[in-house]
């Protein structure tokens, strides 16, 4: 087991066990969008950011990726989160403004227009539960990411209806923006 210390408390956890996984598991809330506990993480969304106050890398990390480790010192609310994660709202926001349940994450955090104009819209966050889910759960990986920076997409391979795609709709069942839509051919 390991000690460590997050907002004032002294938690001991598995060793393993990833800042998220051991606040979750304490009832301390951290924000998430492309976490899902029975995928690997992934770290894309930045919404669970925390800051790192002693123990290890100084500074903001995302809590779904960073592994808990003896001495550790966590602060999941401070001002400097809080703003971190209220850039990352807006970004979200510029991106899927309709998104019900991006809204209702800004409304949270008590953002409710964002300063970011992306020039476009992407419902898709490019979180890849969708592409996890496929690989890890259906075992599948009939959709994958392609291409690079702001090309970057989930597509089937070559972007052709999937040999291997069994229409089971877990990509659109976990897609947090609704994104994906399932439509018969
Ligand atoms: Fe950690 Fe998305 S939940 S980066």
């Amino acid at each position: 087991m390991i000690k460590f210390i997050i907002n004032d408390r002294e938690l001991e956890v598995e060793n393993g066990k990833t800042i998220l996984e051991a606040a979750f598991a304490s009832g301390i809330k951290i924000p998430t969008l492309c976490y899902n506990k029975e995928l690997s993480p992934y770290g894309a969304c930045r919404l669970c950011l925390v800051e790192i106050a002693g123990g290890g890398r100084i500074g903001l990390h995302a809590a779904c990726l960073y592994k808990v480790t003896e001495g550790l010192i966590v602060k999941t609310d401070t001002e400097r989160v809080k703003k971190a994660r209220k850039i990352v709202i807006e970004l979200l926001l510029a991106g899927n403004p309709d998104s019900e349940k991006i809204k209702l994450i800004a409304e949270e955090y008590g953002v409710n227009k964002t300063r970011i104009n992306l020039g476009t819209r992407t419902d898709c966050i490019l979180c890849g539960l969708c592409v996890r889910v496929c690989a890890e759960v259906v075992g599948m990986s009939a959709i994958s990411f392609a291409g690079r920076g702001t090309r970057k997409k989930v597509q089937t391979p070559f972007d052709k209806i999937s040999d291997t795609c069994i229409g089971c709709g877990a990509c659109a069942y976990i897609c947090p923006t609704k994104a994906i839509k399932i439509e018969q051919v």
